[in-house]
């Protein structure tokens, strides 16, 4: 069980996090018309009293950006204002995270987006690792991610998550603790919340955004820092064979940050990952602000 954040914000009011119910008649719940952010706050571990957020303004413009296919105009700033006195309200002691979300929350029958109101929650919980930090086994799924011709991939919305939970079930329902799913040509995509990365031959390799990927947060940070520490990166479409025998892969995200992966089906990969091992330890050392060079990527909210 989670342990939840005793303040939400629910329908413009911050109020305790168990008051903050819905109608079942909602819409949202019936046609997945909604939209969710997801984003890590850390105390700093120089200063309790200062929480950090990593890339709190990417969060709020990608959640912005998925409103608009919900036909719901709220602007990034509020989000972020909004998200602050969240965090301010809930002055929490360990490691967290957050979940906003935007959602048609009118009572009505009939999937549109036109005459159905709209609103936005936030709530959040402790947490801690996502996924087993040392690595985790993968199965290839049988179920494929959505095509941004039938769905809106650039947003984060909340129907799509169908296909995530059934490709995380039938993966650890035989075995595995996670899945990787492939796009609708064939071509490696992302696992089911999270991003993913493979080296060959020194090079760190990403699908690009046509690969029908979400374009997470964590991978574009990646990616840059990567090339800051002048390693050869490269955005393309991904072969499942290459994956297979890649000499390294890892998975990306808000949640899981970096978590290797150890085994993909019968396909066990090396269990040294320097590059993988190389961009963990910049990672954490950015989310915790202690790399100044990164200092702007990282919000400090003081509790006092
Ligand atoms: C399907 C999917 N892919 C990738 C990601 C990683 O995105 P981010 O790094 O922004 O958390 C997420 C998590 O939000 C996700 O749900």
């Amino acid at each position: 069980m989670h342990t939840f954040l005793p303040i939400a914000y629910f329908e413009d009011h911050f109020i305790p996090f168990a008051e903050a119910k819905l109608s079942v008649a909602t819409h949202a719940l019936h046609y997945g018309t909604a939209a969710f952010g997801g984003l890590r706050g850390i105390p700093d571990p120089e200063n309790p009293r200062h929480i950090l957020l990593f890339r709190l303004d990417r969060h709020c413009q990608r959640l912005s950006n998925s409103a608009k296919f919900l036909h719901y105009d709220i602007s990034a700033a509020k989000i972020e204002q909004i998200i602050t006195d969240f965090v301010r309200k809930n002055q929490p002691k360990s490691s967290f995270y957050i979940r906003p979300l935007v959602y048609s929350s009118g009572l009505g029958i009939a999937p549109r987006l036109h005459n159905i109101e709209k609103d936005f929650l936030v709530y959040g919980l402790e947490m801690g690792d996502y996924l087993a930090a040392d690595g985790v086994s993968c199965r290839l799924s049988s179920w494929h991610r959505q095509e941004d011709r039938s769905f809106p991939l650039r947003g984060k919305i909340s129907a799509a998550y169908i296909t995530s939970a059934l490709a995380k079930t039938e993966a650890v329902e035989s075995g595995f603790d996670e899945a990787i799913l492939m796009n609708s040509q064939g071509k490696v995509c992302e696992a089911t919340g999270m991003n993913i990365f493979m080296v060959r031959h020194g090079q760190l390799i990403t699908p690009g955004p046509e690969q029908d990927i979400l374009e997470g947060i964590t991978r574009e940070s990646i990616l840059s820092l990567a090339q800051d520490l002048g390693l050869s990166t490269v955005q393309r479409s991904i072969d499942k064979s290459e994956l297979l025998i890649a000499d390294e892969v890892f998975l990306s995200g808000t949640a899981a940050k970096i978590t290797p992966v150890k085994r993909i089906e019968s396909f066990v990969l090396p269990t040294e990952r320097p590059i993988t091992q190389q961009l963990k330890t910049a990672l954490t050392a950015i989310t915790e602000n202690r790399n100044p060079q990164y200092a702007h990527w990282v919000n400090t909210i003081s509790l006092d």
